[in-house]
């Protein structure tokens, strides 16, 4: 049986302090899966420290990559690039909660010369697949699912490039797509509904692939071979997002965040939080293998309303749990839009949301596509689950440092699926 643990989050009255990010999530999977494809060594600095992330790791190994932690606090993580070909595994690779992993990784296992066979926890095998399976079919490999969702069992294939209009905004897809277009014969070129997250493209620029971008299309020339890089991964913004809703929780905020990503990509929720009243400075901004690095300073104000629809919701999709969650302590509330995604995250994140506000005494108005949840309302502690999904035990945490009371959450470590350090990290930035 997995053991269970509970955070208690008592109410806080500022945050003050300043803190460094463990690598951003989306770039680590990113770079340990070109590194592992990629001729010679990388050294991979500040790699995630999240579960997910490890997963991808662990399934490299299974997939004859060598790769091993360096010493230190740096969390570096050196990898024997494979070049193009990996290693027929020998039991199912095991994708744990991620996501990324299995839809990210199964556009190499696609132009492999083997088959293999990718499982994962409750939650992962509730996740839709069909989202990969569809064009990764369309280039040439076979692929089996349960009902269109894990396990996946992929027949590796001489691929063909395609060009592939893809029906759901998700950069984890797009990112497949351009690591199959790698491997497949000709060229690849993917078009996304609305821009999403570009760092499958800037990676594979940094080891050294040719990629062209044209509005919303990408496309990638099969058979480049990839190099090997000494990285840093940036701070991982989407956990930054806990601590920049915990600052904008309290007029007398005063929080510096060094070395986090600032990709334009990702960054929209610093316009927002600064529309809705926070006061953020950038300083030391700086791009490193094509990301922008910063620093932020962020002092407290007032927190008014927003509506979140349309690109920004994909611009947002991982954020808008913390701010859905301190949405009742704005001025105005906040909107969520064409959110339908998050339904299908590592839980229906629409009701989680709802569930555990308004167990806090929260009224909320719940759509199939999002959230309405009024402003100036006060919320009490409570007991509250985390439906074993990251993101909801982090957010309301968040909302627990203005409740009235204690907040008990369930399940708690689950946040170690991002960001281990989280709740010892949150308890050194607040004051009570
Ligand atoms: C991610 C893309 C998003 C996001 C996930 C990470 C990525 O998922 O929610 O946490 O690294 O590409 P989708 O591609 O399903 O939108």
């Amino acid at each position: 049986m997995k053991s269970e643990s509970q955070a208690v989050v008592r109410p806080a009255r500022n945050v003050r302090g300043s803190v460094s990010l463990p690598g951003d999530k989306s770039i680590s999977h990113r770079y340990a899966m070109l590194a592992a494809i990629a001729d010679g060594p990388s050294r991979l600095a500040n790699y995630s420290t999240g579960a997910d992330c490890a997963s991808t790791l662990g399934c490299l190994r299974s997939l004859g990559v060598k790769w091993e932690r360096g010493g230190g606090v740096d969390n570096v993580i050196e990898v024997q690039g494979s070049g193009l070909a990996l290693t027929a595994p020998s039991l199912p690779l095991d994708c744990g909660n991620s996501g990324s992993t299995i839809r990210m990784l199964s556009g190499i296992l696609a132009g492999q010369k083997f088959s293999s066979e990718m499982v994962g926890d409750e939650s992962l095998a509730r996740r839709p697949m069909e989202r990969v399976i569809t064009p990764l079919t369309a280039m040439g490999a076979r692929i089996t699912s349960q009902n269109g969702c894990p396990p996946l069992r992929i027949i590796g294939a001489h691929l063909k490039g395609i060009h592939y209009q893809m029906p759901v905004a998700s950069a984890q897809v797009k990112t497949c797509l351009l690591f199959a277009g790698l491997l497949a014969e000709g060229e690849t070129r993917i078009e996304e509904p609305l821009r999403t997250r570009d760092h499958g493209e800037v990676a594979l620029r940094a080891f050294g692939a040719q990629i062209e971008r044209k509005g919303n299309e990408a496309r990638i020339l099969g058979g480049q071979r990839l190099r090997g890089i000494e990285a840093r991964v940036p701070g991982d913004l989407s956990s930054a997002a806990f601590f920049l809703c915990a600052a904008a929780l309290f007029p007398n905020s005063q929080l510096t965040v060094t070395s986090l990503l600032m990709n334009p990509t990702r960054a929209r929720l610093l316009d927002i939080l600064m529309q809705m009243g926070l006061r953020i400075s950038v300083t030391q901004l700086e791009e490193v293998h094509g990301e922008l690095v910063g620093t932020l300073q962020v002092e407290g104000g007032r927190l008014k309303g927003t509506t979140i629809a349309g690109s920004d919701t994909a611009a947002l999709i991982d954020e808008i749990p913390v701010l859905a969650a301190i949405a009742p302590y704005t001025e105005q509330g906040i909107e969520v839009r064409d959110a339908k995604e998050l339904r299908v995250k590592e839980s229906d994140r629409i009701a989680s949301l709802a569930t555990n506000l308004r167990a806090m005494g929260a009224q909320v108005e719940e759509h199939e596509d999002g959230l309405k949840i009024p402003g100036g309302q006060s919320l009490h502690g409570t007991e509250l689950e985390s439906f074993g999904d990251h993101r909801i035990a982090m957010a309301f945490s968040i909302a627990a440092l203005r409740a009235q009371g204690e907040t008990l959450i369930h399940g708690s470590e689950c946040a170690a699926i991002s960001y281990p350090a989280f709740f010892s990290t949150l308890e050194g930035l607040v004051e009570r």
